[in-house]
């Protein structure tokens, strides 16, 4: 069987260039520079100096042996201010990074936004705005017009559901903004950029890369959050309409005004990307605002004194089972890559056991969900190498690379050389829970 293992990564996070040859800023550059809004006032600007070591990094994901690399394309590199034409330099960068992928036979999943929107854009009313969506499928057009001839896999959207409701709802992440409303009107934009951006991707194979959420608990604090977390994503995508739960859920934050007829599309993904790390038990409370659930904020979670990861996650693999299996039962057949997965880990020392055994449970999960059927093609691990998380600036280690940020120096953690084995090997041997035959995984070969 034919498997994608690959690595993951995202252009703010890594590249740094802030300011080089021409790119544009983003929220996030307006973000991480406005004082108290992330960890230690920790930004972007030169994050793992990618821009300039583009080449090391592919030669080390080589020496890893993956056989595919999700990295995502910063639009105010590529097309600063957001509209116009493209930037040449900036698409001489991802032309060398698809080339010298290319050379080491890694094949490249190309994420069209993985949430840096050109500042320019969020000036004119950012997501919550129709036109952000139109100027979206301009940009997809570029990149394909740049990349289309090498690259095959497109990924349009990263985390919508972070985008609208964490940029526009409760404002953790850029742009900061804190309105229900705008969030919603900002959901339904990123689900008409998607289609209008898969038109101008027609012919390359189209998907997007969706943080499900599981839940479990209260079933009406549960079907809640599945509406305005999963369904409001997973219904247009395949059934070219919102749930009437979720339309009702919201309609004292929102009148759903800004959805125009022929607005959403079914059946525009080759593939549905899923990204997953943790599960939550839900109850009902006192409302919360700002919230990241708009028309739910009497929804919280609980912890259930599972053991955490770095970032207060519990680890719950079992739970990726259940949601693979639930997407497939519900919204397949379709071919599922697992387009983020992994651990923030203290990381005092290389030897990171502790995210070898998450990894290695995750794996099992997965493939206990594919020896039930569900065709999961690829995992992408989260990540290649350190990096600036969000809020959390470079105060959480996600990489199976160390990164000295002051040095720049890349060293590989335990669990890099774990995972090179399991790719060598062709997946993970010993199987799943109740089949210890089964290969979780399977050749690397693209
Ligand atoms: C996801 C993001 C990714 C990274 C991981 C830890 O929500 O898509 O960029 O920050 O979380």
């Amino acid at each position: 069987m034919n498997f994608y293992w690959g690595t993951s990564t995202a252009a703010y996070q890594i590249e740094g260039g802030a300011t080089e040859d021409g790119r544009g800023q983003s929220i996030w550059d307006t973000f991480s520079h406005t004082p108290g809004r992330t960890v230690g006032g920790d930004n972007g600007d030169v994050a793992c100096d990618h821009y300039h070591r583009s080449a090391e990094d592919v030669a080390m994901m080589a020496k890893l042996g993956v056989n595919a690399y999700r990295f995502s394309i910063s639009w105010p590199r590529v097309q600063p201010g957001g509209c116009g034409p493209a930037n040449a330099k900036g698409v001489a960068f991802y032309d060398k990074l698809v080339d010298d992928l290319l050379g080491h036979g890694i094949e490249p999943f190309v994420t069209l936004y993985h949430w840096d929107l050109p500042q320019e854009l969020e000036d004119a009313g950012g997501w919550p705005v129709r036109d952000t969506a139109y100027r979206f499928a301009e940009y997809a057009a570029i990149a394909r017009r740049a990349l289309g001839d090498r690259v095959q896999q497109f990924i349009t959207l990263n985390e919508p559901w972070c985008s609208a409701f964490l940029g526009y709802g409760d404002g953790q992440h850029a742009p900061g903004r804190t309105n229900g409303a705008d969030a919603l009107a900002a959901a339904h934009h990123h689900n008409l950029a998607h289609v209008l951006a898969a038109q101008a991707l027609a012919g390359k194979q189209v998907g997007i890369s969706l943080n499900l959420h599981v839940h479990e608990g209260d079933p009406e604090a549960v079907r809640r959050l599945d509406a305005v977390g999963n369904r409001i994503w997973l219904d247009p995508l395949f059934k070219g309409e919102y749930p009437a739960d979720l339309l009702d859920d919201t309609k004292g934050v929102t009148d759903w005004s800004f959805v125009r007829d022929g607005d959403l599309a079914a059946g525009t993904l080759s593939f549905l990307g899923v990204n997953y790390y943790t599960s939550q038990v839900l109850t009902f409370g006192e409302p919360q605002t700002p919230s990241a659930w708009p028309g739910s904020e009497h929804v919280h979670m609980l912890g259930r004194g599972l053991p955490r990861t770095e970032m207060g996650w519990e680890i719950d693999p079992s739970a990726l089972t259940r949601l693979l299996e639930g997407v497939h039962r519900e919204y397949g057949p379709i071919p599922i890559y697992i387009t983020e997965n992994g651990m923030a880990a203290p990381d005092l020392t290389l030897d990171d056991t502790d995210r070898i055994e998450y990894l290695e449970a995750h794996f099992r999960a997965f493939g206990t969900a594919q020896a039930q059927g569900v065709p999961v093609k690829g995992y992408f691990l989260w990540s290649l190498m350190d990096n600036f998380e969000w809020a959390w600036g470079y105060s959480k280690r996600f990489g199976i690379i160390h990164v000295d940020y002051e040095s720049q120096a890349r060293r590989p953690k335990a669990s890099a050389h774990w995972y090179a084995e399991i790719i060598r090997r062709g997946g993970l041997l010993g199987g799943t829970d109740d089949d210890p035959a089964h290969k979780v995984g399977g050749q690397a070969d693209a």
